[in-house]
């Protein structure tokens, strides 16, 4: 579902930012993605995107490759990813419920379909009795949830989730977190960067640890701890 075999990245004027990253994530899994500032965590979503490509290795997402993607494809490959980032950017002069169905109004659906599907997003994260709010009027919480909503309407397989909580509070943090985790019980696969060490450390998911643009660590999932949970 998700590959990268080899991949390595260099940006102009900096040191190498990735090297030889092998690791693929499979249908409905939960991956935390941790290591220091400057690691690389926040390229290797942007490989995901196609918003960069490697330079040496392969980035495989839903059936794309980078090494044969057309430019054309873009559009198609993100529409099967949601994302959200540390910063929301939700549109400012628009409603919670116009961020949200704007994303679908993109992909011609219809005005009923739209409807529906922005609602149920929107009650997804609870907070559709927000819907007429504006983002500055909502706390960061509140906001990121808004954002979660948007990456969800158009169904995606896999949420890229860059630092979703670093400007939100412990008490939206857990919240959020408690989004994430229903959406990936539902079978939609997460893979969310982050550098809340001790949240990762309570939850039984498998983390890639990144340093130096290398994977010191990639750690299987506790299954007994999450049998143990259900
Ligand atoms: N567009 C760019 N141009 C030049 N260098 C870049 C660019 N994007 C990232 N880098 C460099 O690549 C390396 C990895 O950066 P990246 O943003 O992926 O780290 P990160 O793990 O997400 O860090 P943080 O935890 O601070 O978000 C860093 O050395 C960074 O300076
Ligand atoms: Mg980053």
């Amino acid at each position: 579902m998700i590959e990268l075999l080899h991949v390595s990245k260099t940006f102009q004027n900096s040191w190498q930012a990735l090297t030889e990253i092998n690791f693929s994530i499979a249908k409905g899994e939960f991956v935390f993605l941790i290591g220091p500032s400057g690691s690389g965590k926040s390229t290797i979503l942007r490989l995901l995107m196609m918003e960069e490509s490697p330079d040496q290795g392969v980035v495989k997402v839903a059936g794309f490759g980078s090494d044969c993607i057309k430019r054309r494809q873009i559009p198609q490959l993100r529409r099967k990813l949601g994302v959200i980032f540390q910063d929301f950017k939700l549109l400012p002069e628009r409603t919670v419920y116009e961020n949200v169905a704007f994303a679908l109004e993109v992909t011609g659906a219809s005005h009923g379909a739209v409807h529906k599907k922005s609602m149920a997003a929107l009650n997804q994260v609870g907070l559709s009795h927000k819907r007429h709010s504006l983002p500055y009027q909502m706390s960061g919480g509140e906001q990121q949830k808004v954002a979660i909503a948007r990456a969800l309407v158009n169904e995606p397989f896999i949420l890229l989730a860059d630092e979703p909580t670093g400007n939100v509070d412990p008490q939206g943090t857990l919240e959020i977190i408690q989004i994430l985790k229903d959406i990936n019980a539902k079978g939609t696969a997460v893979l969310m960067a982050t550098h809340e060490q001790e949240l990762v450390k309570k939850m039984p998911y498998r983390v890639l640890m990144l340093d130096n643009g290398k994977i010191e660590k990639d750690l299987p999932a506790r299954i007994t701890q999450r049998r143990r949970e259900e």
